[in-house]
C-alpha cells in the first residue's frame, strides 16, 4: 500500500497494462482503422501499418511511457526534472505543454463521435435500427449532423462521463473504469467477430484486409499508415507519459509494450473482422469513408437478423472504447494541475469544460460550418475545423513529440540512466530498442516529413 499523499500508482502490473491498453484501444481501433483501411485499398497499407507500429511507434510508446517513469510527475514536470538532470539548455516543458494542448484537441472530436455513438447505442437500445428502411439511417445521421444543439449536448455527456472517471483517485477511477470496460469490450468484440463469420463474407473480408491488391505507394499513404499507428497508440500527447509515472517499479516495460501493442493490434484487425464480413455481405463499398461506423453498418444492421441487438453491442463497444481513451486524454491536463494546490475533481471538471467548449468547433464542422475552411487563406483549402484539428494533432504533433521522445531517450539522457530505468533483462533486445530509438525511428519520422512536404 502506498501512504496517503504519496505520488499515487496503479495497484498492479495487470492494472496498469489494462489501463494503458485501454487508453490505446480507442476510437481509432473501430471507426478510424476500418475506414483508413479502407480507403486505402486493405492489405498493403496494413503491411506499412504494421511495419509503423513495429519500428517507429512502438518503440516510441515505450520512450514515452520511460519518461514519465524515469520523471514520475505530469509530462511538463517530469521533461522538466529530466531536463535538470542532464542540464540541457533546449526547454523541454514546452514538449511537454504541447502535448498537453494535443490531449484537449484530441478530446474534443473525440467527444462528437463517442456522442454519437452514445445516442445511436441509446437508439439500439429501444429497439432502433432493426428493419428499418435505408432511408431512415441516411435521415438520422443528417437530422443529428443538422441538429448542433443535440451533438453538444451528447459531447458534453461523454465529457461529464470522462470527467466523472478521472476526478476519482487513480485506483478507484481509472483503474476500476479499465477493468470493468476492457473486458467487456473484448467479449463484445469477440461475439460479433463470430456473428459476422456467420452472417457475413468473411472470406472477402480477410482477403481485403490482407491480401495484397494494387496499391498506390505514394507519401501521402505512408503519412496515413504512420499516423495511424500514432494515433492507435495514442502515443505523443503524454497519455501514456502520465500513466507511465502511476506505474509500479515492478512494471517491465518491454513486457508491457509488448502486451499493450498486441491488444491494440487485435481490436483493430477483429474490428475489421467484425465490419468487412457484413459490408461486403451487404454489397456496400468498403471504402466509405468516416461514414462506415454511422452509415453503412446501421444499414446493414437494418436488415440482419437481431439487428438491435448487434446494434447496442456495437455501439456500447464503441463507447467503451471511447471512454478508456478519453480518461487517458484528461489524466495529463488533471496531473499537471493537481501539482499545485487544485483538487481533482475540480481539475477534471475544469478541463472536461475546456475540452467540451473545443469540441464545438467540430459539432460546427459536422453541421452548418461543414463547407467552412477557416485556413482556407493560409493555404488549407478544404479543411474543415475538425479536418485541422484532426490532422494537425495526428500527422504533426503525434509524430514531432513522438520524434522529440525518441531523441531524448535516445541521445539527451544517459544510456545507463535509460538502461536502469527500462528495466530489460534482455541485453541483445535493449540494443536493438536503443538502435531503434535513436536511429531508426527519428529518420523514419523525419523521412516522413520531408515525403510530405515534397508530395
Ligand atoms: N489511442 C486512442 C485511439 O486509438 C486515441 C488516443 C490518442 C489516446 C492519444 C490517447 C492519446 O483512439
Amino acid at each position: 500500500m502506498q501512504a496517503k499523499g504519496a505520488y499515487p500508482s496503479f495497484t498492479s502490473r495487470l492494472a496498469f497494462i489494462i489501463a494503458a491498453a485501454g487508453s490505446a484501444v480507442g476510437l481509432g481501433n473501430v471507426w478510424g482503422f476500418t475506414y483508413v483501411a479502407g480507403a486505402n485499398g486493405g492489405g498493403g497499407f496494413v503491411l506499412i501499418y504494421l511495419l509503423a507500429l513495429a519500428f517507429v511507434a512502438g518503440p516510441a510508446f515505450m520512450a514515452e511511457m520511460l519518461i514519465g517513469r524515469m520523471g514520475k510527475a505530469s509530462p511538463p514536470t517530469a521533461l522538466g526534472e529530466l531536463q535538470a538532470s542532464i542540464g540541457a539548455k533546449l526547454s523541454w516543458p514546452t514538449i511537454g505543454w504541447i502535448g498537453l494542448v494535443g490531449t484537449i484537441m484530441v478530446l474534443s472530436f473525440y467527444a462528437v463521435i463517442a456522442g454519437q455513438a452514445m445516442y445511436y447505442g441509446l437508439i439500439a437500445l429501444q429497439g432502433g435500427f432493426a428493419g428499418w428502411p435505408e432511408g431512415a439511417v441516411v435521415a438520422l445521421d443528417a437530422d443529428f449532423k443538422a441538429d448542433p444543439l443535440a451533438m453538444a449536448l451528447w459531447s458534453a455527456v461523454f465529457m461529464a462521463f470522462t470527467a466523472a472517471i478521472v476526478s476519482f483517485d487513480i485506483r478507484t477511477g481509472i483503474e476500476r473504469a479499465g477493468k470493468v470496460m476492457m473486458p467487456t469490450l473484448f467479449v463484445m468484440l469477440i461475439g460479433l467477430v463470430i456473428y459476422s463469420g456467420q452472417t457475413g463474407d468473411m472470406g472477402r473480408a480477410v482477403d481485403f484486409l490482407f491480401g495484397f491488391h494494387e496499391i498506390n505507394f505514394t507519401s501521402r499513404l505512408f503519412l496515413e499508415a504512420v499516423g495511424q499507428a500514432f494515433f492507435t497508440l495514442g502515443v505523443g500527447v503524454g497519455g501514456i507519459m502520465t500513466y507511465g509515472s502511476y506505474m509500479g517499479d515492478d512494471v517491465k516495460l518491454p513486457r508491457a509494450t509488448f502486451w499493450i501493442v498486441a491488444m491494440d493490434l487485435f481490436v483493430a484487425l477483429a474490428a475489421g473482422l467484425a465490419i468487412f464480413p457484413l459490408v461486403f455481405a451487404s454489397g456496400v463499398e468498403p471504402t466509405a469513408g468516416p461514414g462506415l461506423v454511422f452509415l453503412t453498418l446501421p444499414i446493414i444492421f437494418t436488415e440482419i437478423p437481431g439487428g438491435a441487438f448487434v446494434a447496442f453491442a456495437f455501439f456500447l463497444l464503441l463507447t467503451f472504447a471511447a471512454v478508456t481513451s478519453s480518461i487517458s486524454l484528461l489524466a495529463p491536463t488533471v496531473a499537471r494541475m493537481t501539482e499545485g494546490r487544485t483538487g481533482r475533481p475540480f481539475a477534471a471538471c475544469l478541463m472536461a469544460g475546456t475540452a467540451f467548449i473545443a469540441s464545438l468547433a467540430t459539432v460546427y464542422s459536422f453541421s452548418d460550418g461543414r463547407e467552412v475552411y477557416p485556413l482556407a487563406a493560409l493555404g488549407f483549402d478544404g479543411l474543415t475545423a475538425f479536418d485541422l484539428i484532426r490532422e494537425g494533432v495526428s500527422n504533426f504533433i503525434l509524430p514531432l513529440s513522438g520524434l522529440a521522445y525518441c531523441l531524448i531517450i535516445g541521445w539527451a539522457l544517459r544510456r545507463d540512466d535509460v538502461r536502469a530505468a527500462l528495466p530489460m533483462a534482455d541485453g541483445r533486445l535493449f540494443t536493438l530498442w536503443y538502435m531503434v530509438v535513436r536511429i531508426i525511428a527519428p529518420l523514419a519520422i523525419t523521412a516522413l516529413f520531408i515525403g510530405a512536404v515534397l508530395g
